[in-house]
């Protein structure tokens, strides 16, 4: 083969199913865990997506062992990376706790057994009505992102005679070289301006029942190296020690926030994480060693909360999708000339069931599962079913080409990997298309469904008329 990204695309195939700890070939299928996922296809409708609890529970040992140097660390889920009750559940049992960003993110934790003890609660806005929830169930930490959202802490606080635990969120201003819109310390919306943060904690002091426990941060997400890690926990630290020192008090904690990124792109002896965040620069142990560092150089003693999402879960869920109809389209130029042909294939999965892939051009290594050992050999462009002329996959191996097999067929299996974070969430009902069953895999390699895709009868039934 003389294409070199046809044949890396292939040396990676072979590498998912005799080196990737998730993956193993089967008669010619991939399987996830053991699992033959064209099988798997058979028992629930395409498209899906299905989750290795094996997998998340070694990211969590992954993250939890980098985080050894510093026994008093508190590691909170982020649960808008992935809020399905059955994965709450494998991410409980696995000993964590939750991170939430709205009242029902909240709601969802606790019901599944999260004590309010173990949740934090973050967002830009938080109305009243989400505050009171909050304070009413006793969360860990609420972090305060505005004054305006202070003063309704206090007010709330004192009408319900209950203690409300804070800290405050602050934008350390430093930038990362992930994608512009997943940037959330450097011109950002969320916190509060660092040169705030004496103003706001002189607040808090003097309020009754709302009881300062230390700063948060948040860099961003999938952020590829460790160095803005390590700078914006040397802001938030230094402002602790100085907030200690004009303040008279202690803190007990500092929160890091998340942002831990996943490898999407392996072969990363080819690319450049500073230019492609694709390719993770970092594991959760140099995020662990940068954070950690640094606090080591203010207390050893304080408590670290960090609020890992995406590695959680990240690689532990793939997506299932059908192939669903293929076609040869000719592009013209405007005089009737030829320019290209075009060879399609549709699954039934669009942008309303992974709209990352849109949104953030992010890429996903796409093959086969019903022919994971055949070579991955002709270009297609892969499109979803909406009726959009954007809903096709932007990002493929070359340009907008992606590599499947010659002999890839209608009822094939497609499978994107890593597709566990940050897209269950975001899935749409457009077009009516229903959002997609969940499955998990246990740890015994079972499978069962733990969400439904949505019915006829749940789509209509939102309306009144
Ligand atoms: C405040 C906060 N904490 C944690 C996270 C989780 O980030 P990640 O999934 O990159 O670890 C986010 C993501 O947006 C966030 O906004």
């Amino acid at each position: 083969m003389s294409d070199t990204i046809m044949s890396n695309y292939n040396k990676l195939r072979t590498d998912l199913i005799t080196k990737d700890r998730r993956f193993s070939a089967q008669d010619g299928k991939l399987c996830f865990d053991g699992v033959n996922l064209e099988e798997l296809a058979k028992k629930y409708p395409t498209p899906f997506y299905v989750f290795s609890e094996k997998e998340i529970d070694r990211n969590i040992q992954e993250i939890k062992d980098s985080f050894k140097a510093h026994p008093n660390t508190k590691i909170f889920y982020a649960s808008k990376t992935c809020s399905v009750m059955g994965v709450l559940k494998a991410i409980k049992d696995a000993g964590i706790y939750a991170e939430a960003n709205s009242m029902f993110e909240v709601r969802k934790c606790l019901e599944i057994g999260f004590p309010g003890s173990q949740i934090v609660f973050n967002g830009v806005v938080k109305k009243p009505v989400d505050l009171e929830f909050a304070i009413q169930n006793d969360l860990y930490i609420i972090n305060v992102d505005s004054l305006y959202e202070l003063d309704i802490i206090d007010e709330i606080s004192r009408r319900l005679k209950k203690v409300a635990n804070v800290c405050v969120r602050v934008e350390p201003n430093v930038p990362s070289a992930t994608h512009a819109e997943l940037v959330t310390a450097y011109h950002a919306k969320s916190g509060i301006d660092l040169e705030q943060a004496e103003e706001t904690c002189r607040r808090i002091l003097e309020m009754p029942y709302v009881h300062l426990r230390g700063l948060h941060m948040h860099v961003g997400d999938q952020v590829p190296e460790a160095e803005p890690f390590a700078k914006a926990t040397k802001v938030l630290v230094d402002e602790s020690r100085r907030l200690e020192e004009v303040l008279g008090i202690k803190f007990d904690l500092i929160n890091v926030g998340g942002g831990i990124p996943v490898p999407y792109k392996y072969d990363d002896e080819n690319g450049n994480p500073l230019q492609d965040n694709m390719y993770a620069g970092i594991t959760a142990q140099d995020f662990a060693d940068a954070v950690i560092s640094e606090v080591h150089k203010w207390r050893t003693d304080v408590e670290i909360c960090i609020e890992p999402g995406r590695k959680v879960t990240g690689s532990a869920g793939v997506l299932l999708t059908e192939v669903a109809c293929e076609k040869r389209k000719t592009n013209y130029d405007l005089d009737g000339n030829i320019e290209e042909h075009v060879e399609w294939k549709f699954v039934d999965a669009g942008y309303s069931v992974l709209s990352d892939s849109q949104h953030f051009d992010w890429f996903f290594y796409v093959y086969d599962a019903s022919k994971i050992t055949e070579q991955h050999d002709e270009y297609i462009k892969l499109a979803g079913p909406l009726c959009d002329g954007g809903d096709y996959f932007h990002v493929g191996v070359k340009g907008e080409e992606f590599l499947l097999p010659k002999d890839t067929q209608i009822g094939d299996i497609i499978a994107f990997l890593d597709a566990g974070a940050y897209t269950i969430e975001s899935q749409t009902v457009y077009n009516n298309r229903p959002r997609t069953a969940v499955v998990m895999i246990d740890k015994e390699g079972k499978d069962r469904l733990i969400r439904r895709e949505d019915t006829y009868e749940d789509m209509v039934g939102y309306d009144v008329y």
